[in-house]
C-alpha cells in the first residue's frame, strides 16, 4: 500500500541547523586574546534530515546527548528556524507560528514547563483556556477527563512550585494537552523521575494516544519508555539519521545475541558449553550466558536433556547496551570558521 502526502502528518526535508559556538580558549593569554577576537566553529546540529511521520504514529526519536534531538523538535514547533531545508507539519511552516498551527501542536519539555511557577496548575489551566479559546463546556470536558485520567485531583490548587516533580509533569501534561493537540512533541518527559512516575506517565500515554491518536515524537533516555510506546524509532546522531524502523529490527541489528538465564538444580554445571555461548554471569546456582541467536534452540535442548535444570530464560540484552553501541563512532569533523 503507498502512502499518501496526506497521510502524513510531519514532513522534512534536507533539514539542516547550525549554531556558531565559540571557542573556549585555555590559559589567560589565550582567554584574552579570545576575548578581544574569539574564534567561532559551526556546529552541524541537525544535518540533512529526511523524515516522514505519519498520522497517529508514535515515534521514538534517539540518540546521545548533543545528538540534535532538541533542536529537531524546536524547529519542528517553530521556535528555531532551520538553516536549510524544509518541514511540513500537518501542512504548516511551523516557524511562521500562526495561529492554526499553534492549536495543532503541543511541545512538552522534561526540563522546562509551562505552568507558572507561582501560580496552582488550575490557574495555569484557566488561562490556557482563554489562550485556546476554549468553551465552557469543552474545558469542563477536557480537564475533567484529564485531571482523572493522570491522577492530579489533589494537586491542582497547590502552588507550582511546591510540587514535587512527579506531580509538575502530570500537571504539565494536562495543561499541554487541553487543547487536544494533533500533534505532540515530548523531549524527555520522564527524566529525573523514579520508576514507578515513569511508568505511571507512560501508561497515561498509551492510554490518551487510545484514545485521541495524537501523532507523537518523544525522545527519552529511557529505553523502557521507547520499548512500551514507541511503533517506530529513528536515531540519529551528530544530527544525522542513522536508523529508522522498528525496534526489533534495530535490537537484531545491533546485537545478534541472546541471553540465556538458567537456574541448575544443584552441583556442578551438567554439560560443557561450547562456542557461540559465552558465561557472562553467576551467582549460586544461577548462571546467566550470552548466546549466538543461531544457537539459542541447541543450548536450550542440551541443558533441558540434562534433567538438571530448575528454570530458563531467554531475552534479549538490555536495550540501553544496545542503543549504547550505536554511538560508539568518533567525534565529526569540526570546522573552524572565524567570523
Ligand atoms: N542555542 C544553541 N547555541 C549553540 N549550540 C547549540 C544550541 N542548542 C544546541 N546546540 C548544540 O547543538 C548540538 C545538538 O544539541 P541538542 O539538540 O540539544 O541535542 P540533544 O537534544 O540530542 O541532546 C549540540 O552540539 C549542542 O551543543
Ligand atoms: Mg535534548
Amino acid at each position: 500500500m503507498t502512502q499518501n502526502q496526506n497521510d502524513f502528518a510531519i514532513i522534512t526535508r534536507q533539514l539542516n541547523r547550525q549554531f556558531s559556538v565559540r571557542i573556549k580558549a585555555e590559559g589567560l593569554t589565550a582567554s584574552l586574546r579570545n576575548f578581544f577576537s574569539p574564534v567561532f566553529k559551526t556546529v552541524n546540529a541537525v544535518c540533512d534530515l529526511d523524515m516522514c511521520i505519519g498520522r497517529g504514529e508514535i515515534i521514538g526519536f534517539l540518540g546521545p546527548n548533543g545528538a540534535g534531538k532538541t533542536t529537531t523538535l524546536k524547529m519542528l514547533s517553530g521556535l528555531l528556524m532551520p538553516t536549510s531545508g524544509s518541514i511540513e507539519v500537518l501542512g504548516h511552516t511551523p516557524f511562521n507560528r500562526d495561529h492554526d498551527f499553534l492549536k495543532t501542536i503541543s511541545l512538552v519539555m522534561g526540563q522546562k514547563q509551562n505552568l507558572w511557577w507561582d501560580l496552582p496548575p488550575v490557574e495555569t489551566f484557566a488561562i490556557h483556556r482563554k489562550i485556546y479559546g476554549l468553551t465552557d463546556a469543552q474545558f469542563e470536558s477536557r480537564i475533567g477527563e484529564l485531571i482523572e485520567m493522570l491522577e492530579i485531583k489533589d494537586c491542582l490548587e497547590t502552588q507550582t512550585r511546591k510540587l514535587s516533580l512527579g506531580q509538575r509533569m502530570r500537571c504539565e501534561l494536562a495543561v499541554s494537552l487541553l487543547h487536544q493537540p494533533g500533534i505532540l512533541f515530548l523531549d524527555e518527559p520522564t527524566i529525573g523521575l523514579d520508576i514507578l512516575m515513569q511508568k505511571k506517565i507512560r501508561n497515561f500515554l498509551l492510554d490518551y494516544h487510545r484514545r485521541f491518536k495524537p501523532t507523537i515524537l518523544l525522545t527519552s533516555h529511557y529505553m523502557d519508555d521507547v520499548a512500551a510506546l514507541a511503533q517506530r524509532v529513528i536515531v540519529i546522531n551528530h544530527g544525522a539519521k542513522i536508523f529508522e524502523g522498528k525496534l526489533k529490527e534495530l535490537t537484531d541489528k545491533m546485537h545478534p545475541d541472546k541471553i540465556i538465564s538458567v537456574v541448575i538444580n544443584n552441583g556442578e554445571f551438567p554439560c560443557t558449553i561450547d562456542d557461540g555461548c559465552r558465561l557472562i554471569h553467576r551467582d549460586g546456582q544461577l548462571y546467566r550466558f550470552l548466546v549466538k541467536r543461531q544457537k539459542v534452540g541447541e543450548l536450550a535442548a542440551q541443558l533441558f536433556s540434562t534433567g538438571q535444570i530448575a528454570d530458563l530464560t531467554i531475552e534479549d540484552p538490555p536495550l540501553e547496551d544496545i542503543i549504547g553501541q550505536l554511538f560508539t563512532s568518533s567525534e565529526p569533523p569540526a570546522r573552524n570558521d572565524n567570523v
